[in-house]
């Protein structure tokens, strides 16, 4: 079941709305993202598609139904929770079987659905054991089996991982993404880690400021910010920022007259300045002169920090022998893919469309400085 929100604000209070004339649809049987900074209005939302908040004005629909002025309980939804919230003094069966209880199911009726539960969660080896024998993660897994338990219309995981250590977090959005694709249930997954949406999302909704920033897949939120909050919250390092008319000269011959005079802010991601010796060089928009002041290794990754102009960026995905010596001013290149021009608003107006405005130098045109 698809759910969609018409114009849906929300005020704690009567002062100002946390969200502000929100629309959009959540389609059916895909795993959705809600991304945002602490405080964004994330679990706010949430809680108005599960019908414990109701909102202030607008309208909420499952499907073709309006179930604005429907409570939680008929609208069915299964939640999870950062913290487990399991019943402690109940065996890993018995929790997960709990809703099917309520709903007074047979018992023997039950029992085969909540054992099939628990093997879809990979806990049929632990289901007499109670919540404090178990693992954080095992926990977690519990929980998902008692939100599924109900056949709800639609799950929702308020920050399910966010108690977890960093590989078991890894472990875990892959088996929510397994679990969603093999019950087919509609999902919403909240989180304000940037990485863990785009490893699990099919696509992420955006929020900040009361409104929605962009909707859409995880690449094309890489690949296409709309505007300089989305591009400056998605991607690890951080995307470089740059105030345009500090380094407009640089990009006259390479940028439409129009973008020249309006351009605010130019935003660089990391892995698009290359070494000049880059094998696709051909590729490249244009050679840029920068010094390098650091280079770090981290594992497998190489990052430098190089001053261009009177500014520090980052660049990263250098192999060891490309990395020049600190100090000395060096020349690289610029990739077309990663580099955007917004306006004084924070909206991209560089490229327009990405697919069609990108026009690399031809091989013959390539300048070198
Ligand atoms: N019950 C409440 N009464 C008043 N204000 C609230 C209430 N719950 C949340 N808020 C406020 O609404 C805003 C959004 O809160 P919400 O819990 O939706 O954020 P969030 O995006 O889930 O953040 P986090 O990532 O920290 O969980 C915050 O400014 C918060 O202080
Ligand atoms: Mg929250």
């Amino acid at each position: 079941m698809d759910v969609k929100f018409q114009d849906v604000s929300l005020a704690y209070d009567n002062s100002h709305n946390i969200l502000n004339k929100i629309s959009f649809t959540i389609p059916e049987g895909q795993l959705t993202c809600l991304l945002g900074p602490s405080g964004c209005g994330k679990s706010t939302t949430l809680n108005l598609i599960s019908g414990l908040l109701a909102p202030t004005a607008g309208q909420i629909f499952f499907g073709d139904q309006d179930v604005t002025k429907k409570d939680a309980l008929a609208r069915k939804v299964g939640m999870v929770f950062q913290n487990y919230a399991l019943y402690p003094h109940m065996t890993v069966l018995d929790n997960i079987c709990f809703p099917m209880k309520m709903a007074k199911v047979k018992k023997a009726d039950r029992i085969k659905r909540g054992r099939e539960l628990a093997a879809l969660v990979h806990v049929e080896t632990e289901l007499t054991k109670k919540p404090s024998e178990l693992s954080g993660g095992q926990q977690q897994r519990v929980a998902i089996a008692r939100a599924l338990a109900k056949s709800p219309s639609i799950l929702l995981l308020d920050e399910p991982l966010s108690n977890l250590d960093a590989r078991l977090r890894v472990e875990m959005r892959e088996e929510i993404k397994r679990i969603q694709k093999e019950t087919g249930v509609t999902t919403v997954f909240v989180t304000h880690d940037q990485e863990e949406a785009i490893h699990i999302a099919d696509q992420i909704m955006v929020l900040n400021d009361g409104k929605i920033q962009q909707f859409t897949t995880p690449n094309r939120l890489y690949d296409q910010p709309e505007n300089l909050f989305v591009a400056k919250f998605i991607g690890s390092p951080i995307i470089n920022t740059l105030p345009f008319a500090d380094v407009r000269d640089d990009f006259k011959n390479v940028l439409p007259a129009g973008i020249l005079t309006s351009g605010y802010t130019l935003a660089m991601r990391a892995e698009s300045i290359v070494p000049a010796s880059d094998p696709h060089e051909h590729l490249t928009l244009m050679p840029l002169m920068a010094t390098q002041v650091q280079s770090n290794r981290f594992g497998r990754e190489t990052s430098l920090t190089l001053n261009y102009g009177d500014h520090e960026i980052v660049a990263d995905g250098f192999r060891e022998q490309d990395l020049g010596h600190n100090g000395r001013p060096m020349r690289f290149a610029i990739r077309p893919q990663g580099i955007f021009v917004f306006d004084q608003t924070g909206k991209r107006i560089w490229p327009a469309t990405i697919e069609t405005n990108i026009s690399p130098l031809k091989p013959t045109e390539v300048i070198h400085a």
